[in-house]
Order: C-alpha cells, then sequence, then structure tokens
C-alpha cells in the first residue's frame, strides 16, 4: 500500500515533536527527583553548620507549635535563643527548659504582634548589640472561627499585623547587622495553603503568599551579600493550630518537622519542609480547584453541624 509524501511528512513531524515533549518532561521529572533528593536526603547527612551565621537565633512565637520546636532545634545545633511570644509565664517555661536542655543562653521579649507597628521599637532595642544571625519568622495566626467567608472574618487586622508586618518589621531589625557583616538567615514560614487560592481561608492564604513571594524576592536582593532567605511552607504540623491532630505519615509532630526543615537550610530556599509534606504539595498542586473547594464545604458544613450541636 502506497502513503502520499504529505500524510508521511506529517507524521514523521509529530513523531518528533511528541518525543520532545516525552524528553522535557523526563528531564523536568528527573531535575525534580535531583532537587527532592538533595533538599530531603542529602541534607540529612551533610548539614549547614547554623553557627556559622551568628552566635543566636531569635525566633517568634517560640512557646509552642512549630516555633518552640524550630527554638529547641537550634538550642541543639549550638545556637542561643532569643524566644519571642505573648505570655511571659510561657515564654520563662520554654527558656527554662532550653538551657536545662541544651546548655545554651536564652533571653525572652514579651510582645504581642497583633499590635501593629508601635511593638517594634522596644524589640529592636531590647535586641541592639547582639550577634544575631538567624531570624525565624514564625509567628502566625488564622481566623478565630475554623473556617469563614472573608467579610465573617473578625480579627483580620490582627491576622495582617501578625502574619505579615511581623514578618517585614523583624526582618528590618536584623537586617542592618547581618549586611554589616556580610552574613545571616532569615526563616519565613509561610503555609503550602498559598501556593494556590483556598476559599473560606481567603486572608489567611493570601498572608501567606505574601510571605512567600517576600522571601522570594528577598532572596534575590540579598543573596549577593551573604545573606540566605529561605520560606518553608508546610501542610499539616501538628500543634495548636490545628487542634494538635494525631500525627500520622501526612501530618508532621513539631520536632520531626523542625529538625528536618532546618536541615533544608542551603539546599532550598523554598521548600514545604520534609519529604512527606512535598509530596503532598505536588499532589495539591495538581489538583483541580473545585476538589479543594469541595473538601472545604464538607469541612464547612460538619462544622456547622458541630456547631449546632453544641448550642
Ligand atoms: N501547624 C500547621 O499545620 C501549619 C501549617 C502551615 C503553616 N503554619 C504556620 O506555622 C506558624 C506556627 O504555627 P503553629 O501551628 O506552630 O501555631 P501555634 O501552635 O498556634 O503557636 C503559635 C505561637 O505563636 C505565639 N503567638 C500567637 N499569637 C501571637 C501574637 N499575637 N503575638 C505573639 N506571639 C503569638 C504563641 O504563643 P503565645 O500564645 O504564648 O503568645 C505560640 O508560641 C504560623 O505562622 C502558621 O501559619 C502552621
Amino acid at each position: 500500500m502506497s502513503t502520499t509524501p504529505g500524510v508521511t511528512d506529517c507524521t514523521g513531524g509529530l513523531a518528533v515533536v511528541g518525543a520532545v515533549c516525552i524528553g522535557a518532561l523526563l528531564l523536568t521529572l528527573l531535575c525534580w527527583c535531583w532537587r527532592a533528593f538533595k533538599t530531603f536526603i542529602l541534607s540529612e547527612v551533610w548539614r549547614v553548620d547554623l553557627k556559622k551565621y551568628g552566635g543566636w537565633a531569635v525566633v517568634t512565637g517560640a512557646t509552642s507549635g512549630i516555633g518552640k520546636a524550630y527554638a529547641k532545634e537550634l538550642a541543639k545545633r549550638g545556637l542561643d535563643i532569643v524566644l519571642i511570644s505573648r505570655s511571659n509565664e510561657k515564654l520563662k517555661a520554654v527558656a527554662e527548659e532550653i538551657e536545662a536542655q541544651y546548655g545554651r543562653r536564652t533571653m525572652t521579649i514579651q510582645a504581642d504582634f497583633t499590635g501593629g507597628g508601635s511593638i517594634y521599637p522596644a524589640i529592636k532595642e531590647a535586641l541592639s548589640g547582639m550577634d544575631l544571625g538567624i531570624l525565624v519568622n514564625n509567628v502566625g495566626m488564622t481566623y478565630n472561627v475554623k473556617l469563614q467567608r472573608f467579610h465573617e472574618v473578625q480579627n483580620s487586622e490582627q491576622i495582617v499585623n501578625c502574619n505579615m508586618l511581623s514578618v517585614t518589621q523583624m526582618t528590618r531589625i536584623v537586617l542592618p547587622d547581618m549586611v554589616k557583616r556580610g552574613s545571616g538567615l532569615i526563616i519565613n514560614i509561610g503555609s503550602a495553603t498559598a501556593a494556590k487560592p483556598c476559599s473560606l481561608i481567603s486572608l489567611y492564604c493570601s498572608t501567606k503568599a505574601f510571605v512567600k513571594y517576600f522571601s522570594q524576592c528577598l532572596e534575590t536582593e540579598y543573596k549577593s551579600q551573604g545573606i540566605t532567605v529561605q520560606c518553608v511552607a508546610p501542610m499539616v504540623v501538628s500543634t495548636n493550630m490545628t487542634w494538635n491532630c494525631p500525627v500520622n505519615c501526612l501530618v508532621k509532630s513539631t520536632s520531626d518537622f523542625a529538625r528536618q526543615a532546618l536541615n533544608t537550610v542551603g539546599y532550598s530556599s523554598y521548600t514545604n519542609g520534609c519529604i512527606s509534606h512535598g509530596l503532598q504539595s505536588v499532589v495539591f498542586g495538581l489538583a483541580p480547584g473545585w476538589i479543594k473547594s469541595l473538601a472545604y464545604l464538607i469541612k464547612r458544613r460538619r462544622q456547622v453541624k458541630e456547631d449546632l450541636h453544641e448550642e
């Protein structure tokens, strides 16, 4: 059977396009696997010495959850720790725990990050003259009620102050000395919810999108000056914010998360912090928007039922 020359050319062309596409896809997959291997596996073996950044680390929101776990892990790796949170009592307890467990020095600063710009001069004063190598901008909050439409949110100004203003102002406090020394590490805790728009937590996930974008901008601005800026975007970690849900292969414990996430310093400027959250984030990224909306609507329905039951 004979084929016309035009049809043969066309089939040959399509085969080349197909081969190029498959090749590009395989190359992308290979790059992704190498990045994941480097960030989550290699980093377990070759850890960056965090003491090279300076003697002290500042952690905001350091009395529970992810912040407390970062503070303890940093102390374990040889840094002295400045803890900042609202409750003096809790600050004292965590400071004593760190001193007893790791023999590091601690300092505590009581501050409420919902308070707006007026709180920062006192924090700056308290931190002045210290050898600050690391800042962990961890403090963050979400709605008073679990899930809400934006017009129903009561604490929107507090969320903006706590999740965004704290990141910019704390960074402004530590950066000048880091620039002078030509060394420093700033870790900003974002959230995997910032990867794509999410309904019923729109303000929360938008503040976290700001954290991601701001971190990436700073990283390009200060990398050449010896300052590393990393954004860590967790999925679910078992803390007060997530109602201390049980730890399993998807939900991380705070200590495990902080240890693995700190290993990724120097390997990745944007990370989900651990391999489990990295894989979940890929799946989350592929899911069409309506699936996520459906999940939220189901949760919302459950919540309304619970509230009615409580009444
Ligand atoms: N847990 C997760 O699954 C998850 C997922 C993605 C992202 N994140 C992010 O991770 C960060 C930490 O979350 P978490 O789950 O560890 O929260 P958490 O368990 O609720 O802990 C929050 C910490 O911040 C302090 N804090 C809260 N509001 C404050 C304020 N207005 N001023 C000063 N300190 C304040 C709290 O201490 P005091 O009460 O003593 O002040 C506590 O130490 C947040 O930025 C959050 O958005 C968490």
